[in-house]
């Protein structure tokens, strides 16, 4: 008999940080190593957010808070949702956890008994699957390529749907492609749900204010309100005003699903930390100026990424309208040999040799569901993102 859970042997590492680890460590070693591989903005918290937690310290708000938070960030939530998505929710249709994480989690493992089934569409982020899997269900993955602009279809969305199914999980715009659903190609998924009365929607709407071009953001709830009461709108402020590490996502849906959710929370981590708590609310109710100067930076660092990746022979790189990542295929590459002798058999190898013949560490596609691509984060500095461009071109130039 194991001592470890048969359910750990379901899930795997994360890849993401599987990769970010094997280039600290080649750092460590004195190799050159630009790391494209982490998925956080690399700009620091602004700083009346920070003031807001220290002050949060000294005023004593150090003490347990309730359990999926405090009255006052509820309160800044739903006024979030009624000014920014014309969604009207009441607090107590409001849960706050530990990130985005634990509510996607909280949320999973509320509903999910063995062999139910939640959609999810290729390429995902990689946590969704191993959480489906942890809390007892079954991934159900539907590819979604290049072709569709890594969008699920209704027709795809229609047929994976069984009797079985409980959740599809959107993410727009997307980790890692950085797709974004139009209103009207939401309309089109939210048209289809609405026809599976027993689906819910998990809206993973987390790089909400990332949107290029004008692009309009728009969330399942506010285009169909017919769904509202099935949909769980999930959101934070890791990505929307850099708070990664201060741990605080939220999410908002039908009150039965948000008390089962505090039931949860309330046997593992309590509450959120309670000086991140404030300092949320003051993000989310304080000057916005930082969302826009964000957004023009990594719409800026996006141009120059798709077009550096594009000039290099083999790589297609697609432009994405949100997030701050590309996901290029080399479709092209497969079967050929790096000029130092690797055989690029998968994305798996691409990822490898480029990192150990260049120093420039990306994701490989195989661990979002969707091969063979790469992924590249783009939440670093102008400068490593040029000679990066140029590393990646001369190796693609070596490869025949
Ligand atoms: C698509 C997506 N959802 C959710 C999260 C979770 O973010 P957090 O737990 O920091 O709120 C991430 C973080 O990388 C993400 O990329």
């Amino acid at each position: 008999m194991s001592f470890l859970a048969d359910r750990l042997a379901r899930i795997k590492p994360s890849p993401t940080i599987a990769m970010t680890t094997r280039a600290s460590e080649m750092r460590a070693q004195g190799h050159d190593i630009i790391s494209l591989s982490a998925g956080e903005p690399d700009f620091d918290t602004p700083e009346h957010i920070r003031d807001a937690g220290k002050a949060a310290i000294d005023a004593g708000h150090t003490r347990y808070t309730p359990v999926d938070g405090t009255p006052s960030l509820k309160r800044a939530i739903c006024d979030k949702f009624a000014r920014e998505n014309g969604l009207d929710y009441a607090p107590s249709q409001v849960s706050v956890g530990t990130g985005g994480k634990q509510i996607l989690f909280n949320a999973l493992l509320a509903t999910l008994d063995h062999c139910d089934e939640v959609v999810i569409p290729a390429p995902y982020w990689v946590s969704y699957p191993d959480m489906v899997l942890l809390a007892g269900g079954v991934p159900v993955i539907v590819e979604c390529g290049i072709a569709d602009g890594f969008r699920l279809t209704p027709q795809a969305l229609d047929a994976a749907i069984t009797p079985r199914t409980k959740w599809l999980i959107l993410n727009s715009p997307s980790n890692p492609s950085g797709a974004g659903y139009s209103r009207d190609e939401m309309r089109a998924l939210t048209d289809v749900m609405l026809r599976h009365p027993d689906v819910y929607i998990l809206s993973d709407d987390i790089y909400e204010h990332l949107v290029f071009d004008g692009f309009e953001f728009v969330t399942p709830a506010q285009v169909e309100p017919q769904l509202k009461d099935r949909v769980l709108t999930m959101n934070g402020v890791s990505k929307a005003y850099a708070m990664t590490g201060w741990r605080i996502g939220y999410g908002a849906g039908p009150e039965s699903l948000i008390r089962a959710m505090a039931k949860l929370q309330s046997q593992s981590t309590s509450n959120p930390c309670s000086i991140s708590q404030y300092a949320a609310e003051t993000a989310l109710t304080g000057p916005q100026d930082y969302v826009a100067e964000s957004r023009d930076v990594f719409q800026r660092r996006r141009d120059l990424v798709v077009a550096g990746l594009n000039a290099c022979p083999g790589i297609d790189c697609p432009v994405p309208q949100g997030a701050f990542y590309v996901y290029p295929s080399i479709a092209a590459l497969i079967g050929k040999t790096s000029a130092a002798g690797t055989r690029i058999d998968d994305d798996e190898a691409f990822a490898n040799a480029l990192l150990d013949e260049t120093g420039v560490a990306v994701v490989f596609g195989a661990a979002f569901g969707l091969s063979p691509h790469f992924r590249i984060s783009y939440a670093t500095s102008d400068a490593q993102l040029t000679e990066a461009m140029a590393r990646i071109r001369r190796f693609c130039e070596g490869c025949n």
